[in-house]
């Protein structure tokens, strides 16, 4: 089977390229990330990938065609906070710029992703597209309010999985599209947030990574456009 990991490098992205070299029913394993790993897993296909235009990120995904179909695509491309920006605590933090940006990162960059990445996957036989989503992207589930842009940016890459996914199922009848929440983890993205959440429910990259496979090997065709936990369970929309 063939697979493309897309936001390598990330602490989840670089733990699902560990995870997945080591099942053996995967041949071809592409991680493309925009700069260089620190550290390579042998036999990893490892290719830069550049957002700015949408003619490279199609080139990116032209390089898995020299091995067939892909069998898994996996995003996790997101961002919570950088340099100038924090997520929200209330609405007079809101700034424009700040907003564009995380929408740009956590959904424009994923759908884009997706426009090119998903028509390589196989036709005839099960194939799976997972991006990485938060349950804080679901309305029913928000409780809590604040962090405005990082909720609107997954409730928004929710909306685009569901409408791929309707889309898909008619034409590509053995595919699965689906969002994955993986848990809080503990990463670069979440570390200055964990304060929040009980030690003991702050996973490890390399637990949520074996259970975001586990989850996407039990998918099935009935579980196409939803959005989905760690665990398995249903994250309501
Ligand atoms: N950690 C958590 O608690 C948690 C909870 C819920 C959801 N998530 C989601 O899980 C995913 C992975 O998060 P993580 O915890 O592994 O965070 P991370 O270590 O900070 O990784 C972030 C990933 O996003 C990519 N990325 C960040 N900014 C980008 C930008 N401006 N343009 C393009 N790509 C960018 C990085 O790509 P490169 O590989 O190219 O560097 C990296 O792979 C995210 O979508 C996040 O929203 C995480």
């Amino acid at each position: 089977m063939n697979v493309a990991i897309i936001g390598a490098n990330g602490s989840i992205g670089s733990s699902l390229v560990e995870n997945i070299s080591q099942d053996k029913n995967y041949k071809n394993i592409y991680a493309f990330a925009r700069s260089e790993p620190e550290t390579k897993v042998a036999n990893v296909r490892y290719n830069l990938i550049d957002y700015t235009e949408e003619s490279k990120i199609s080139f990116a995904a032209d390089i898995t065609d020299s091995t067939g179909p892909l069998d898994l695509v996996i995003v996790t491309i997101g961002m919570l906070h950088s340099e100038g920006i924090k997520p929200e605590k209330n609405l007079q933090s809101l700034m424009a710029s700040n907003l564009e940006h995380v929408l740009h990162t956590n959904t424009i960059i994923p759908a884009i992703v997706a426009k090119y990445f998903l028509p390589k996957l196989s036709k005839h036989s099960r194939s799976v597209f997972v991006a990485l989503s938060a349950r804080v992207g679901s309305i029913g589930d928000n409780k809590l309010g604040g962090w405005y842009s990082y909720r609107m940016s997954k409730t928004a890459l929710n909306m685009f999985i569901k409408t791929a996914a309707i889309e898909y199922k008619r034409t590509h009848t053995h595919s699965i599209i689906v969002g994955i929440h993986p848990g809080t983890v503990d990463s670069e993205l979440s570390k200055p947030y964990q304060n929040n959440v009980p030690q003991n429910q702050v996973f490890s990259p390399e637990y949520s990574a074996g259970k975001i496979a586990d989850v996407i090997g039990k998918l099935d065709l009935e579980d196409t456009g939803k959005i989905l936990a760690w665990d398995g369970l249903i994250i309501t929309p």
